[in-house]
């Protein structure tokens, strides 16, 4: 299991439309295993395959408040409920947040790591993780979605007592 380097903004890796998993062999297991060390040394939320340089649809999540990662191969969004206007990072776009729209409740299929199909119903951060992430399999990017430019801004730096404003910013993946 190793770290591997996240591509940043301007690479084209992260416009591609990333290919289908077709078996979930060991060289998978093997991308699994270190997408999840590499989201968690970032820290983020989740991380899509891409991000690593791997055009294939595979993504992890590990929420802050639920226990164990969500590894998802092949994902897709079944359906979408509501809508709620929130801020997004990246950690392919560090440094900056962004103002976008998002779902409120989230309904996504995709296989787990062992093959087994899952479906899976997100809310909140869960909804607004899985829909980054497989919108980055799709290669779009947050930034995709803002209204206007003015909505993007630069992450200020946190000062000591505050915290809580990184947290927030490296929220997503
Ligand atoms: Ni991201």
């Amino acid at each position: 299991m190793a770290v591997r380097p996240i591509r940043t903004y301007g690479d084209p890796v992260l416009r591609l439309k990333a290919k289908r998993v077709a078996k979930i062999d060991s060289s998978i297991q093997h991308l699994i295993d270190d997408m999840i060390d590499t989201m968690r040394a970032a820290p983020g939320v989740g991380l899509a395959a891409n991000q690593v340089g791997i055009p294939l649809r595979v993504a992890v999540i590990e929420m802050p408040e639920r226990e164990g990662v969500i590894t998802l191969i092949n994902p897709e969004i079944v359906k979408r409920f509501g809508e709620r206007i929130l801020d997004e990072g990246c950690l392919s776009l560090p440094g900056y947040v962004g103002e976008i729209k998002r779902s409120v409740r989230v309904i996504v299929k995709a296989r787990d790591r062992n093959g087994k199909e899952i479906r899976l119903k997100g809310e909140g951060l869960l909804a607004q993780a899985l829909e980054h992430e497989i919108d980055h399999l799709d290669g779009v990017l947050y930034v995709d979605h803002l209204e206007s430019p003015d909505k993007l801004h630069k992450q200020e730096r946190p000062s000591p007592e505050d915290t809580q404003q990184e947290e927030v910013a490296s929220e997503i993946a």
